[in-house]
C-alpha cells in the first residue's frame, strides 16, 4: 500500500498504511509556482487550457506529499455553459454578468453536453491522468445544485441570498425547475468526468448552510438524493462537502454521500458519532490554524486526528480552501504530522 492508493482506500472505509491528506484549494495562491504562471495567464485562461491546468494541477504532487490531486477548474465553468457570462474580478471574486432571476430566464438555461461544451474539462482531466502516471488518484468535481443556483440567481458570492432565497419562498415550482435542471447537468458533467478518469468526486454544496434543515429538506434534499443515485452507477466514491454541514448533517447522510466533509464548527469525534462508523469522513482542520506557530499547530493536528480515526474512513482536509498568505512551510509540516500519525491505532479501534 503507498501513496497511490491510500486515498481512494480511505475513502471505502477500508485500512490505510498512513492518513491520507490533501488540500482544498492546494493549487492556488499560496504557492510561488501558481502566483509566477497567475501573472502571465488569466484564472480562466488556466482553467480553459488543458495543459496549464495539467501544470498546476501537479504543482502541489510535486513539491508536497498530498495524497490526491484535484482536477484545476472552477464550479462556475458549469454555470458559463448553461449560458450565463463569467468574469473573475481580482477583488469582487467570480461575477455572472447576466443572472437569471425569472422564469423565463432559467428556462432558457441551457444542460450542456459535458464533451461538446466543456470538452476543456475533460481534456484536462485526461492529460492530468497521463501526467499524474499513477502517482495519486485524480478527483474531479463539481458545484452541487443549490450552491451553483445561489450564482445563478445572484451573479455572485453572497451572504444572505436575497434573490436567490426571495425566488426560493415566492417561486417555489420555477426554483424546483432550477435545481431539477442543475441536478441533471451536474449529474451529467460529473459522469462524463469519470469517463475522462477522474476517480474519485466531490460536490460542493459551500452555502447550504444558508438553509433552514425544513427548507433544505424541501429545497435541496430530493435533487441531491437524485444527483447521488446517480452517481452511483459510476462505482466511485462521491464526497460530499459544504461549509456548516454540522446543522444538516443527518440530511446529507440520507442524501446518499459515500463521505462527508466537514468544515472546522463541529468536533469531528462528534460528527462521526452522529453519522456512524459506516460513513467515511474527511475534515476539517481550521484554514486559520495553519497561522499558528509549529508547535501549536502539530497538537491542534494531533488532537482532530486523535478524535477523527476512531474509525478507519478517515481523510485529512481543511474545513475549507487554503488561504492565500498561508506559509507553504507549514503546510510541508501540516502533511508530515499526518503521515507520522501510527495508523495501527486506527485499526486497535475497529
Ligand atoms: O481545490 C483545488 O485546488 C481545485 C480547484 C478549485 C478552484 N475553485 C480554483 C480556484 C475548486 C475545487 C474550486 C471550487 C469553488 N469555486 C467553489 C467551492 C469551494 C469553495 O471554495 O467554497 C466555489 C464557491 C468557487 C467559486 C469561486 N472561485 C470563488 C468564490 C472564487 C474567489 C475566491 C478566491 O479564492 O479568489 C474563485 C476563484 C478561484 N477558484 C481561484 C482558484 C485557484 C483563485 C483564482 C485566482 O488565481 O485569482
Amino acid at each position: 500500500m503507498s501513496r497511490a492508493d491510500r486515498f481512494l482506500r480511505a475513502c471505502r472505509g477500508e485500512p490505510v498504511d498512513a492518513i491520507p491528506v490533501w488540500l482544498m484549494r492546494q493549487a492556488g495562491r499560496y504557492m510561488k509556482e501558481y502566483r509566477d504562471l497567475r501573472a502571465r495567464y488569466s484564472f480562466l485562461t488556466l482553467c480553459k487550457t488543458p495543459s496549464l491546468a495539467t501544470e498546476v494541477m501537479l504543482q502541489p504532487v510535486e513539491t508536497l506529499a498530498v495524497d490526491a490531486a484535484i482536477l484545476f477548474s472552477d464550479i462556475l465553468v458549469l454555470v458559463e455553459a448553461m449560458g450565463l457570462d463569467l468574469v473573475f474580478e481580482d477583488k469582487a471574486g467570480p461575477i455572472l454578468t447576466n443572472p437569471a432571476r425569472t422564469p423565463q430566464a432559467i428556462s432558457s438555461l441551457k444542460t450542456p453536453d459535458p464533451e461538446d461544451d466543456l470538452g476543456y474539462v475533460m481534456e484536462a482531466i485526461r492529460v492530468s491522468r497521463k501526467a499524474l502516471g499513477g502517482k495519486v488518484p485524480l478527483i474531479g468535481f463539481s458545484g452541487a445544485p443549490f450552491t451553483l443556483a445561489t450564482y445563478i440567481i445572484e451573479g455572485r458570492s453572497s451572504r444572505e441570498f436575497v434573490y436567490a432565497k426571495g425566488l426560493m419562498y415566492q417561486d417555489p415550482a420555477t426554483f424546483h425547475r432550477l435545481m431539477d435542471t442543475l441536478a441533471h447537468a451536474t449529474s451529467l458533467y460529473l459522469k462524463a468526468q469519470v469517463a475522462a478518469g477522474a476517480q474519485a468526486l466531490q460536490v460542493f454544496d459551500t452555502w447550504a448552510m444558508a438553509l433552514a434543515p425544513g427548507d433544505y429538506r424541501e429545497y435541496v434534499l430530493p435533487h441531491m438524493k437524485r444527483l447521488m443515485e446517480e452517481l452511483g452507477s459510476t462505482g466511485v466514491p462521491v464526497i460530499h462537502f459544504s461549509l456548516g454541514a454540522s446543522t444538516l448533517l443527518e440530511h446529507i447522510k440520507e442524501s446518499g454521500a459515500k463521505v462527508i466533509s466537514l468544515d472546522w464548527k463541529i468536533d469531528i469525534g462528534e460528527a462521526r458519532r452522529r453519522l456512524g462508523p459506516e460513513i467515511p469522513v474527511q475534515g476539517n482542520l481550521d484554514p486559520a490554524a495553519l497561522f499558528q506557530p509549529p508547535d501549536r499547530l502539530k497538537d491542534t493536528i494531533l488532537t482532530l486526528i486523535g478524535q477523527a480515526a476512531q474509525w478507519p474512513g478517515y481523510i485529512f482536509n481543511l474545513g475549507h480552501g487554503i488561504h492565500p498568505s498561508t506559509s507553504v512551510e507549514r503546510v510541508h509540516q501540516l502533511i508530515e504530522t499526518v503521515h507520522s500519525f501510527p495508523t495501527d491505532r486506527t485499526q486497535d479501534l475497529t
